[in-house]
């Protein structure tokens, strides 16, 4: 038992000692994953991110049973190291709850006027359903994976700072297409097909192309099939930045896309403009530089990561798309995502976000490194904006 007059925990049973080390536990694996989530939202080198991920993964095992360990051979519970360890679990644990509660009750912003979602499966059989060779494939079978089927989503945003005289604008969001192998190329034609049904005046497509430069030939089966009044933009993400990007770049070109990373264009559009732009920083590129010689109505700003949205703040955007995040890819029940490659950690995993006024839309993705999604479907999304103030219909 312990011995409450002198903290010394020496008599404690081997349940207690397991008690408070599973207690801790989540604390210290909370605070792990908050230093994995910044480091992966930074451009570290390959094996930067190699390390910290595989030293996370022994810590969140290791630390646990090197606390039992300590006890079990004398260590007291008012020693400083044991207070120092208990407040560092306190910390984490805080954050955890915090996360989690964003998790359960998210904020919906008043300018979200409709929110519309479509699940989409493919029956047993259909070729979007087959596992493909390659990296990932025996990830891509697990029970209660979500990466075979898709949300089609429709979302209606209302905003303050458009002028009355707008209109609507459609813009088609997808991001994170992650190109493998163990998703087949078919998978990915289905879901751009549902993505150019859409028929948006805009198309976005918020970067990592693929992770195996051999299924660039995809591109033409997948990509080909969007087009869009406005136009198709596209920025490349931190996956392809190991390939050779201006092929990349190139193959998209030649179907039509325009490349918006580290440049702004006005869309003409009849008599409103719209100021469009893109970053790829912090893995590749500037900022855009020509932001000020626009009269646009609105500015819109794609970035691969969530983590610009402020320097999109400080530059006067009033809607950020980006991607990157994944949703986390497997959300837990109750505590939702643990991992999300970002400095604000899972704060922006996917979802909506007003940020100091401007609307940030992070897209799930479609895939990722690894084929692997729980509670966690690939999504592409149509946005629909129109002015809160809109000209009343003449007599
Ligand atoms: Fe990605």
């Amino acid at each position: 038992m312990v011995d409450g007059s002198s903290g010394n925990v020496s008599e404690m049973d081997v349940w207690q000692i397991v008690l408070l080390s599973a207690l801790l536990a989540p604390g210290w694996a909370k605070l792990l994953a908050m230093g994995l989530n910044w480091v992966h939202g930074c451009p570290w080198p390959p094996i930067i991110l190699w390390s910290t991920r595989k030293l996370n993964d022994v810590l969140v095992f290791l630390l646990p049973i090197l606390h039992a360990a300590w006890l079990w051979n004398g260590g007291e519970i008012t020693s400083p190291l044991w207070l120092l360890v208990a407040t560092l679990s306190a910390i984490g644990s805080i954050v955890l709850i915090r996360d989690a509660w964003r998790y359960q009750f998210p904020v919906v912003p008043d300018w979200e006027v409709d929110k519309q979602v479509e699940i989409r499966t493919w029956p047993d059989g259909h070729p979007a359903r087959q596992v493909g060779r390659g990296h990932g494939s025996k990830l891509a079978r697990f029970p209660f994976n979500e990466q075979y089927s898709l949300s089609i989503v429709r979302r209606e945003w209302v905003l303050d700072e458009l002028p009355p005289d707008f209109g609507e604008l459609t813009i088609t969001h997808f991001s994170d297409a992650h190109f493998r192998g163990a998703v087949t190329r078919a998978w990915y034609e289905e879901v751009l097909q549902e993505a150019a049904d859409f028929r948006s005046d805009l198309v976005v497509f918020t970067g990592d192309l693929l992770d195996d430069e051999h299924l660039l030939e995809w591109v033409p089966a997948t990509f080909g099939r969007l087009h869009a009044r406005l136009g198709c933009y596209f920025l490349l993400g931190n996956h392809d930045r190991p390939f050779d990007v201006a092929v990349i770049r190139q193959s998209l070109e030649r179907l039509g896309w325009q490349d918006a990373a580290g440049r702004g264009v006005i869309l003409h559009d009849g008599p409103r403009q719209i100021f469009l732009a893109g970053t790829e920083v912090p893995w590749m590129g500037e900022h855009p530089s020509q932001l000020s010689a626009t009269k646009a109505s609105l500015r819109v700003l794609l970035s691969h990561t969530p983590d610009n949205v402020e320097w999109s703040i400080e530059h006067g955007f009033d809607v950020v798309l980006a991607g990157h995040t994944h949703g986390g890819q497997i959300r837990l029940p109750i505590l939702g995502p643990v991992y999300s490659p970002s400095r604000y950690g899972v704060r922006y995993s996917a979802g909506i976000f007003d940020v100091s006024g401007v609307k940030m839309h992070v897209s799930f993705g479609l895939s990722g490194r690894e084929p692997l999604r729980i509670n966690c479907r690939p999504e592409i999304t149509q946005i629909v904006l129109r002015p809160r103030q809109t000209v009343p219909p003449s007599a």
